[in-house]
């Protein structure tokens, strides 16, 4: 048997958990918090909230907000720049997926020098970032989780995979409160990554027992609590939303991901998409591409989808696939490529990215640049 690493971070999970996050903070030797968000989270009120968590705990801090979607790498040299001007020793953040990765870019440049770009790929970061405590507005990304970080290059129109064990944030504080303040859209595309990362997960060549089980509960939980947590937005479906992201996350910072995101990263770098809104276009084309090479998985994911098996594990795969897409459609999300940009002469470039990503590695099938060419002119 193959020996696997499964690494997590240590997780506090339940309505109200954010108050918490002081004391996780000074646990961890924090005097002076930098703390990483957003404008969204701001007009929101989150962030006055946390900060009068971090006055209650007589914390001090220094607050960056300069983090757009798709974070830039620009963007983390300055946050480095106030990092270190703060004198900071534990970062937090409180976001979605943006600000998480922001703050994971300035921990890894704040304590191993250099650009961003210098540890793009796996296993590049040498030495220990400072203690990170995130918490997760959004059940998608699972940042809070994982040992991935994507940062935007701005000058290559790339979005860069950062992946090393010491990405995974100390603590991941995870409240469905936080979800009551999200638009449905949001919710939806949000979601939908956290429905990627467990498929591609679950099909990965270096996926194990211990990634399996967390990557098709994932699948079983967004497929039966998404409609419903948009519907009635109860905590108990909000709840279940953000375990399954969590289970998803769980298993695909452990076992990688595959080409959907890969494509995704290029696609979204370059276009500066929205990351959650590519998947319902590329996912369903990428796993009828990845079939052959795992019908049997295809079909475990398949009979979760449809609820049964079908005559063959191909035919069950298959179904399940056309299920996914008409799931996406009853969304009311774009499931083509073309209704999600507009120009399909940038389509080889962006394919010629997107090989070297460091997310194709673990893909179930050997993808060649013309291969994904031929997924994407499928889609459009
Ligand atoms: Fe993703």
């Amino acid at each position: 048997m193959d020996v696997r690493k499964f690494s997590i971070p240590e997780i506090l999970f339940g309505q109200g958990s954010l108050k918490y996050a002081a004391l996780c903070a000074r646990r961890l030797g924090a005097d002076r918090v930098f703390l990483v968000s957003d404008k969204g989270l701001e007009e929101a009120g989150w962030v006055e909230r946390f900060l009068d968590i971090l006055r209650e705990e007589r914390l001090d801090w220094v607050y960056f907000n300069q983090v757009c979607s798709n974070p830039r790498d620009y963007q983390i040299s300055e946050g480095v720049r106030c990092y270190r001007e703060g004198g900071c020793d534990v970062v937090m953040a409180i976001g979605g997926g943006s600000p998480m990765d922001a703050a994971k870019g300035i921990a890894m440049v704040a304590s191993n020098g250099g650009d961003v770009q210098d540890y793009e790929g796996a296993n590049r970061i040498q030495r220990p970032l400072p203690p990170m405590v995130f918490i997760p507005s959004t059940a998608g990304s699972g940042a809070d989780i994982s040992q991935f970080a994507i940062i935007t290059d701005v000058r290559r129109q790339v979005k860069m995979s950062i992946i090393s064990r010491t990405l995974v944030p100390n603590i991941s504080i995870i409240d469905p409160e936080l979800l009551t303040t999200k638009s449905e859209e949001l919710i939806i595309s949000s979601a939908i990554d956290a429905l990627s990362h467990a498929v591609e997960s679950y099909v990965s060549i270096i996926a194990s027992s211990l990634t399996d089980t967390q990557s098709l509960k994932a699948i079983d939980m967004i497929m039966k609590y998404l409609t419903i947590a948009l519907q009635d937005r109860s905590m108990t479906a909000l709840e279940k939303l953000a375990s399954a992201c969590s289970f998803a996350a769980m298993s695909f910072s452990n076992a990688s991901l595959g080409l959907d995101h890969a494509l995704a990263h290029s696609l979204g770098g370059k276009l500066d998409l929205a990351h959650g809104l590519i998947h319902p276009v590329l996912l369903p084309p990428v796993m009828r591409f990845n079939l052959p090479a795992c019908t049997a998985k295809m079909a475990d994911i398949g009979e979760i989808v449809l609820g049964r098996r079908r005559r063959s594990a191909k035919a069950t795969a298959l179904e399940g696939i056309a299920r996914l897409e008409e799931f996406f459609a009853g969304l009311g999300i774009s499931t083509r490529l073309g209704d999600i940009m507009d120009d399909p002469g940038v389509l080889p470039q962006i394919c010629e990215m997107a090989a070297g990503d460091a997310c194709l590695v673990t893909n179930p099938r050997e993808a060649t640049v013309e291969d994904m060419i031929d997924i994407m002119k499928a889609s459009w």
